[in-house]
């Protein structure tokens, strides 16, 4: 298309001011010694950088119990996924009792948890890790075991924190059409109130635009419906997620749901294409396989600490697409003047995919340094353009550092 071709380079010029405009202010602020952005973050401190983990919803849907979860906290540990930033082990729907007791409080389900919530926390936390928890912003959960939290936000805060838990994934199911704003920023304000940090997480799946609300509220809010284990499904919460970018940034992230990486249902180079997006886009990396048998091409996508350390910049602005088709180009700016691109092949046949420095907000006569992160090979002196062949749902991720 003519008219896109013209389009997207100055649009990036602009978003590209916007990104200059963006360090400088962070940098300033750095340089005072502040905490707070010109953004009304919410208030807790956490998710300076998008938040990585682990939860069991992706490969173990309601099945868990007290020893899996310490299992899983091992393999934490032994498996080095805890040195490069995992942090939250984190458990979903499920996990208490269907009905409150005489008090009103949610009761563990005692046979997937026998220890009690503060015999795990202490488990997990004795790891150095943390543990996150699931609720739900309506009057049950979506699997229909157990009961939400609309009405007893406070309650429900109150345990959470008396059990020790770091991380609340808040669902939006069977919520009596009360609006999202409301029940989310209660359960937000009863978080702040136990004085505990305790990381907010919004699972609102996007349907009232939570980017334009959800920033002072939660340190990161679903912008999609469920992931599924496939590319289709994988590729399509990428492209929602895109559109909010600009509404990203330390405190509160755009999350296009879960990884799949090592569940099976997308090939290797599939899954490189997952993490690589994720990556850019400041997405949360919250794995989604079982970490106590990750197979070798598994363990070396979501272990590359380069890949890690785009997600975890500090500059902490997401990556967009800049150049749409079969042939997508991905970029966005990281500290140091540095840019991180992926290259990636939608089509059903191999092919070249080629950003231009135009397309990646590169001055024309910009030379740079290109580090392949998936390789781990640096091209020297590169100009112009960057261009990969690459096979059907493949990507190649790379950062340039201008000379
Ligand atoms: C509690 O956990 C057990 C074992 O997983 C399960 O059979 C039972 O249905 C659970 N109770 C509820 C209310 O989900
Ligand atoms: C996985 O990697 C290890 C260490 O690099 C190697 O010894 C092992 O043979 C690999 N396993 C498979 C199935 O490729």
């Amino acid at each position: 298309m003519a008219l896109s071709r013209y389009l997207l380079p100055v649009v990036w010029v602009l978003l590209s001011a916007i990104f200059v405009a963006e360090a400088a202010n962070a940098d300033h602020i750095r340089k005072l010694g502040k905490t707070e952005t010109r953004r009304n973050l919410l208030d807790n401190g956490l998710g300076r950088t998008p938040q990585m983990g682990w939860n069991n919803f992706n490969h173990f849907p309601c099945k868990f119990d007290e020893e899996l979860i310490r299992q899983i906290a091992d393999a934490m540990v032994s498996t080095g996924l805890k040195a490069l930033g995992y942090e939250y082990i984190n458990l979903d729907d499920c996990w208490a009792e269907l009905d409150r007791d005489s008090k009103g409080n949610l009761v563990p389900n005692a046979t997937m948890f026998p220890s009690g919530m503060n015999a795990l926390t202490d488990y997990v936390h004795s790891k150095g890790l943390k543990l996150g928890i699931y609720g739900d912003a309506g009057t049950l959960t979506c699997a229909k075991t157990m009961p939400g939290s609309l009405g007893f936000e406070e309650q429900d805060a109150n345990a959470f924190a008396s059990w020790g838990i770091d991380y609340l994934k808040y669902d939006n199911c069977h919520n009596n059409g009360v609006s999202p704003q409301e029940r989310y920023s209660k359960m937000s304000k009863a978080l702040l109130n136990t004085g505990r940090p305790i990381f907010f997480s919004l699972c609102e799946w996007g349907q009232e635009d939570p980017a334009t609300w959800a920033v002072g509220i939660g340190n990161s809010w679903r912008t999609t419906g469920d992931i599924h284990n496939n590319w289709a499904s994988m590729i399509s919460r990428a492209d929602m997620n895109d559109k909010w970018a600009s509404y990203a940034g330390p405190g509160g992230w755009n999350d296009p749901d879960m990884l799949e990486v090592g569940n099976g249902g997308m090939s290797m180079e599939e899954y490189r294409c997952h993490f690589s997006i994720w990556a850019l886009a400041k997405a949360p990396l919250i794995l989604g396989c079982d970490i106590r048998s990750m197979d070798n091409d598994t363990y070396s996508l979501v272990t590359n600490k380069e890949v890690i350390a785009v997600n975890q910049d500090k500059l902490g602005v997401q990556g967009k697409k800049v150049k749409n088709g079969d042939l997508e180009v991905w970029a966005g700016p990281l500290s140091g003047n540095r840019v991180a691109v992926v290259l990636i092949n939608r089509g059903t046949s191999k092919a070249t995919v080629t950003a231009q420095w135009s397309d990646i907000g590169l001055d024309s006569s910009a030379i740079v340094d290109a580090r392949d992160l998936w390789e781990h090979s640096t091209s020297a002196s590169v100009k112009n353009e960057l261009s990969a062949t690459l096979d059907s749902h493949a990507c190649k991720m790379y950062v340039l550092t201008p000379h």
